[in-house]
């Protein structure tokens, strides 16, 4: 049987070939498919330097390199066949290169480990699906960008509350709270692209953790993959994985902040507060309950987060206290990042289409801004600006909102009787949100400023990757 069987890597140093069970639970290629072509551009480029440096015969080079053409094809049609013993995609394709070009295709891993292997194609992976994400939460920065100035910057733009502790704080341009958000992404864009220049390092010529004897050049296939650089230590080089840690650390942060909008669409969407209603698209219905029109994306933007920060716990857990170098535990960095990668990828495209399609209730948002206590501050602060101490200001304003029990008109007399009809005319809260110009604040001149900062910034994260 071992004689017919596909035969393992190392069928030389063993008597026998695997057990069943050990190809079960070892085995990555169910889930490292998805890095083929990566691995096939790593192989084509330790091949080109393995001709380049006279280890291997152009002939030979040749013929491996159809026969990665070939494999590519295969695994693009989904004609690929994989056999039991192909534990890993990196295995799999080597044994079909093998099978195409014959002992040319036995040539092909010279000078080379599947530990500098592996990690050489996972780098690639990251660079090209990370970049992608950033793009399209760039693309979400963008729609939240336009929401702005469809809520309008001017003086009449529209208004909602702002909070804290989830109770009416003071009211702000609607323009203000999307760009929040909007500022909180481009941070995620700008982080991601931080941690791909960190990514951008070849390990491949590292071998299983020492390097060569062979003439290899890593600096050369480095330039022939576009990494920026080659590794500078062998042995980091195959152990290395804080490239996956930190776009897991990347996704998460990403995928908290698009939890916090979806939480506020929850509440924005609820009778309870009525400021915004989904497109039917973007919105799901009850099996049971007829009436039922729910959030269910902006929900599972809070929910996928805990698989998120699992995800990134789950690479730190098998980091955490690995000697170097190489240790099988590191093939356990593949499934999560995969997973926050489809994840963050799929909640950015739904959440963008939610927000862009929501519509938002102008009165209902300017009906909880207005009125009431919740220019209470302009109060305190007029009478700062006739000379009361804050801390006085605050006491006196503090009593009579107390003194009116909750009553909007009372209030309002009150103010006027203690301190006069241009105090009590504050109360309505736009005049306040007028003032509020300060760098930074929530009233419309600053607001215009930021929103040219903000175009300045999405247009700089833009070039940052365009240039590969
Ligand atoms: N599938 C493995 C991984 O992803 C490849 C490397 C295996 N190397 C080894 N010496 N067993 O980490």
């Amino acid at each position: 049987m071992a004689d017919r069987a596909p035969r393992t890597l190392w069928h030389g140093r063993m008597a026998s070939g695997p057990d069943e069970s050990l190809l079960a639970f070892t085995e990555s290629f169910s889930f490292d498919i998805r890095l083929w072509r990566d691995d096939i551009d790593g192989s084509r480029a330790h091949v080109e330097g393995l001709g380049q440096a006279g280890i291997l015969a152009g002939a030979d080079v040749g013929a491996i390199l159809a026969a990665l053409d070939r494999v590519a094809d295969e695994f693009a049609s989904g004609s690929f066949v994989p056999v039991p013993t192909d534990e890993d995609v990196h295995t799999a394709i080597e044994r079909r290169v093998t099978e195409l070009a014959g002992s040319a295709g036995a040539r092909m891993h010279t000078g080379r480990s599947r530990n500098d292997q592996c990690v050489t194609a996972l780098r690639l992976w990251v660079r090209r699906e990370l970049r992608e994400v950033a793009e399209s939460v760039i693309g979400l920065c963008d729609t939240l960008g336009r929401l702005a100035d469809e809520a309008g910057t001017d003086d009449d733009g529209a208004v909602v509350p702002g909070y804290t502790h989830v109770q009416r704080a003071q009211p702000v341009l609607l323009a203000h709270h999307f760009l929040a958000h909007g500022w909180a992404l481009a941070r995620d864009a700008d982080r991601m692209a931080e941690a791909l220049a960190r990514a951008d390092v070849s390990p491949l010529g590292a071998g299983a953790l020492a390097g060569s004897t062979l003439p290899l050049d890593p600096v050369a296939n480095a330039a022939r993959l576009g990494f920026a650089a080659a590794f500078d230590n062998s042995l980091d080089a195959v152990s290395d994985r804080d490239f996956v840690a930190e776009a897991l650390f990347c996704l998460v942060l990403a995928g908290t902040h698009l939890s916090r909008i979806g939480e506020e669409f929850v509440l924005w969407t609820s009778s309870e507060f009525g400021f915004a209603v989904l497109d039917d698209r973007y919105a799901t219905g009850s099996s049971m309950l007829p009436q039922k029109k729910n959030a269910d994306i902006a929900e599972l933007a809070r929910g996928k987060v805990g698989r998120l920060i699992g995800n990134l716990v789950s690479v730190l857990t098998v980091l955490k206290g690995l000697p170097l170098a190489y240790n099988r535990d590191l093939q356990e960095d593949k499934e999560p990042l995969f997973d926050s990668v489809d994840t963050v990828k799929r909640a950015v495209r739904a959440i963008d289409g939610m927000v862009s399609t929501a519509t938002f209730s102008r009165d209902a948002m300017a009906r909880a801004a207005v009125g009431g206590a919740i220019a209470a501050v302009d109060v305190a602060e007029w009478l700062v600006a006739r000379g009361t101490p804050f801390r006085d200001a605050h006491a006196v304003v503090g009593r009579l909102v107390r003194e009116s029990a909750g009553d909007d008109e009372r209030l309002a007399a009150l103010v006027a009787a203690e301190l006069g009809e241009d105090a009590a005319s504050l109360l309505d809260g736009r005049q306040g949100l007028l003032r509020r110009t300060s760098h930074g604040a929530s009233g419309p001149s600053a607001v215009r400023a930021q929103r040219v900062r903000y175009a300045e910034r999405l247009a700089s994260l833009r070039r940052r990757f365009g240039d590969r």
